[in-house]
Order: structure tokens, then sequence, then C-alpha cells
């Protein structure tokens, strides 16, 4: 599974890593405009596929899933993981990889307003 990049908008100015694509599950859309988010439930998906060297394929996916409350504290309660663009296969994740863990909550501890996510804020 590998997709081209091409047709995406150009990168906002304020996304440190050039072309990304967010999707998020169903139950953060009616919240997605606020400037601030409730603590989301357990089984809440955001999936980032980033094109981060702008050569226009998508070399990055990045994960977070949302697990139990009281589940990890330090991760906002979120698992953080990155897979393969080419077949989906994990490549690490939080839950056994505490460098992993803290490069990525390193960032997205910063961002408590909305729920550890930092994506709701950008617009294309
Ligand atoms: C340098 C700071 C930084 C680090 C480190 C970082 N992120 Fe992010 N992350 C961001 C920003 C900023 C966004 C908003 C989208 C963008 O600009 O790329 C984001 C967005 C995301 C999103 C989309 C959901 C959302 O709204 O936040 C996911 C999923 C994500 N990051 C996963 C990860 C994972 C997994 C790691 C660890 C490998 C990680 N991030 C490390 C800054 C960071």
């Amino acid at each position: 599974m590998s997709s081209p990049a091409e047709g995406l908008p150009d990168p906002p100015d304020n996304s440190p890593h050039k072309t990304v694509q967010i999707f998020y599950s169903k139950n953060i859309e009616p919240v997605i405009a606020d400037a601030t988010l409730p603590t989301l439930p357990k089984g809440t998906v955001a999936i980032k596929k980033q094109d981060r060297d702008g050569d226009g394929t998508f070399d990055q996916y990045m994960v977070m899933i949302k697990g139990e409350k009281g589940s990890d504290p330090a991760a906002g309660d979120w698992e953080f993981a990155q897979y393969k663009p080419s077949d989906g296969t994990l490549v690490t994740s939080s839950k056994d990889d505490a460098g992993f863990k803290d490069f990525c909550t390193g960032c997205h501890k910063a961002f408590t307003d909305t729920d550890w996510l930092r994506g709701t804020g950008l617009s294309n």
C-alpha cells in the first residue's frame, strides 16, 4: 500500500512536517473545530500520513490510539505508533519502546488543551 501524495494541498506554515494528511475517528467530528477538546474516549484513533522529506510520497504513518483511562498517564493514555506505508506493518510503538514514547510525548504533551492532539487546529 503506497500512496502518492500528489494533489495534496501545500502544507500550512505552522506544520513542521511538510505535507501531512490526518484522519480521525468519527467520534471527534463534533468537537474538531473547538479550541479545546474534552478527554477523548478509549478507542479514539488519529492517523497521520507524512511526506516527511517532501518528495511527493508518504514515508511514514503515525498513529495515536486512546487507551483505557489511567492506562498510561505519562502519554495522556495514548498509544503512539509508527507503521510502514509500504505494507502497513508496525515499526514501533510507545507500548514497548520507551525512547520512542519519550520522543512522541515530548511534543504532544504540550497540546493538553486538545487532549494531546495538535492537528485539530490546522486547516488547509
Ligand atoms: C516535533 C514535535 C512532534 C513530535 C516529536 C511528534 N509529533 Fe505528532 N504532531 C506534531 C504536530 C505539530 C502535529 C500536527 C500536524 C503536523 O503539523 O504535522 C502532529 C500530529 C500528529 C498526529 C495527528 C493527530 C493530531 O491531531 O495530533 C499523530 C497521529 C501524531 N502526530 C503522531 C505522532 C507520533 C506517533 C510521534 C512519535 C513518533 C509524534 N507524533 C511525534 C508534532 C510532533
